[in-house]
């Protein structure tokens, strides 16, 4: 029976180019989509840009642009970068939306009944210099636990430990470099603490990767869980909290980008005249199943807050949620302030998306490792697997097929022992593409890769060439199938390269085509499938 699926990425703040780290994140999702619909299920795949905040704000002042223009703009050339990376959401918006503001309200009045909301009077600090109130990754300091310098206001790079930024010691505000004073102010709260045995029954029935888990039970500890502000104070951009509850503030960024997963939901099935089809995935007893894929740094809000604002809607909860590390560049986190950052924009200037598609699959498991972008590492592995293992298995046989066979299959394979080795790979790709587990499934492709070539080496065509024609035929039969089944597998990470074999084998591949063997078939003039990318030193941030 075909499943129903909705899988989600983390929305990009509308603040800044999409780059390295956010493509990570949307090709780890894609992948996992395009092998669902390889299968026959039916998938939506969604995501937005996140549009509220301080860092939204301040950076429409920097650039002195209107706050609404400069969403729009990010939110075309996002949509446009993910496209050229063959990401097409079946859904991308952003929260600045009037969906996310009519659930928003939902929310407050559903908080309301159940007596989730109260007032409560705290300290924050707050910049003098440029009169705002600072949030916590706009405060450097001192690490009150490891005592590290130069760590953020809510937890520490070194370490990895978690904090109230009014315990950071020596604290500067990073956008006027002054010292903050703290003052007091009145901000609302929502009670989380009352969901916590909720959190920990759902956390029991999914299928979470362990180490992921026992961070979250952590979270969840009594020491550690507190009750939620979600409230700003002005200047602000995001949805202003209804005065009659708090005046003059505004709803904290995360709190309505969360809701953001529903609303836009919403809005996708109103425009396809289907309310069905979202009670059906958001219901309590729904068998629908949903993912959220995400960094690491944002596991919280998606592992304790989001549970608790579908425990408010009463709607169920995700099936799982799938979590990566960070992007390192040549084993260094990437940022603007070390150089080693790169955008979608810049990268596509030099090189394809298939290529960093292969390449971040290569790296990427179910495990939670940062991930390593060595560029010399990328052009090595693209050249040696992609163009002198897998495209040369089909460019050598296929002169043959060409000049002697007018590119015609032969009706019987020459060793179907030999075939079925590539095609018995089938169910542990699946379970592997099942589990996410890209690495471990290119390590597979990599082995098969190498029997073929050897096998073509070993038999060495071009010697029976003149006296056993018929041997010939079959031989390069046998291979261009087995091409078709590596090709199969390979579709979900390199959409594009595989959409040319398509066209080579003149037949839309899918998952059922495991089941047939090609012959007297005729196959489309063989051009090119991809070429040997070169060195160029735009990217290499070692030198
Ligand atoms: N807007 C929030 C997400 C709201 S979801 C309801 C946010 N935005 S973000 O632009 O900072 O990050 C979006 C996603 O990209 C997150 O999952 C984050 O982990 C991921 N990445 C952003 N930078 C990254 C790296 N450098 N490396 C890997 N992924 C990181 O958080
Ligand atoms: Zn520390």
């Amino acid at each position: 029976m075909k499943k129903n699926i909705l899988v989600t990425c983390a929305f990009p703040y509308s603040n800044g180019p999409i780059h390295l780290g956010h493509i990570l994140e949307h090709i780890q999702a894609d992948i996992w989509v395009k092998y669902q619909r390889l299968l026959g299920n039916n998938v939506y795949f969604m995501s937005s840009d996140d549009s509220h905040g301080t860092a939204v704000l301040l950076k429409s002042k920097e650039l002195n642009i209107n706050i609404k223009n400069m969403i729009y703009e990010n939110f075309i050339s996002h949509k446009n970068q993910f496209f050229k990376f063959n990401i097409i959401h079946d859904i991308y918006y952003n929260t600045n939306s009037k969906y996310n503001k009519l659930f928003l309200i939902n929310l407050i009045k559903k908080c309301n009944k159940n007596n989730l909301l109260y007032i409560k009077n705290i300290l924050q600090y707050y910049d003098i210099k440029k009169k705002i109130f600072l949030p916590d990754r706009y405060l450097i300091g001192i690490c009150p636990k490891c005592k590290s310098n130069n760590q953020y206001g809510d937890n520490c790079n070194i370490c990895g430990g978690f904090y109230n930024s009014l315990n950071l010691l020596k604290p500067k505000s990073i956008i006027s470099n002054s010292i903050p004073i703290l003052r007091n102010s009145k901000n609302l709260f929502l009670n989380i603490t009352r969901f916590k045995n909720n959190i920990l029954d759902w956390l029991k029935n999914i299928k979470l990767n362990e180490c992921i888990l026992n961070q979250l039970i952590n979270f969840l500890s009594t020491d550690n869980l507190f009750d939620w502000n979600i409230s700003r104070d002005k200047p602000y951009f995001g949805f202003r909290i209804p005065s009659n509850i708090i005046n003059e503030k505004y709803f904290y960024v995360w709190f309505d980008a969360l809701l953001g997963y529903i609303s836009l939901f919403y809005k996708f099935c109103i425009k396809n005249n289907n309310k069905i089809l979202f009670y059906n995935f958001w219901n309590l007893n729904s068998n629908y199943e949903i993912y959220n894929f995400i960094g690491k740094d944002v596991l919280y809000f998606h592992g304790i807050l989001w549970p608790c604002i579908l425990e408010i809607f009463n709607y169920r909860k995700p099936t799982n949620i799938i979590v990566h590390g960070h992007i390192l560049v040549n084993n260094i986190k990437m940022s603007k302030s070390y150089g080693n950052f790169i955008t979608i924009c810049k990268w596509l200037n030099y090189f394809d998306s298939d290529s960093l598609r292969y390449y971040f699959a290569s790296l990427l498991s179910s495990n939670v490792c940062d991930i390593n972008f060595c560029f010399r590492n990328f052009i090595n592995k693209i050249n040696s697997d992609l163009v002198n293992k897998f495209v040369n298995i089909a460019s050598r046989n296929s002169t043959f097929l060409e000049n002697k066979f007018n590119n015609i299959l032969s009706n019987k394979l020459w060793d179907y022992k030999f075939y079925y080795l590539f095609l018995n790979k089938k169910n542990k790709i699946n379970d592997l593409y099942l589990n996410f587990n890209y690495s471990k499934i290119l390590l597979e492709i990599n082995i098969l890769f190498d029997i073929v070539n050897k096998y073509i080496n070993d038999n060495k065509p071009w010697y029976f060439f003149n006296n056993n024609f018929n041997k010939l035929h079959m031989f390069c039969t046998t291979i261009i199938n087995i091409f078709r089944v590596i090709s199969i597998y390979l579709y979900p990470i390199i959409p594009n390269i595989i959409k040319k074999v398509e066209i080579y084998l003149n037949e839309v591949l899918s998952w059922d085509s495991l089941n047939n063997i090609l012959l007297n078939h005729k196959l489309s003039k063989y051009n090119v499938l991809y070429s040997k990318i070169f060195y160029n030193n735009v990217f290499d941030l070692n030198k």
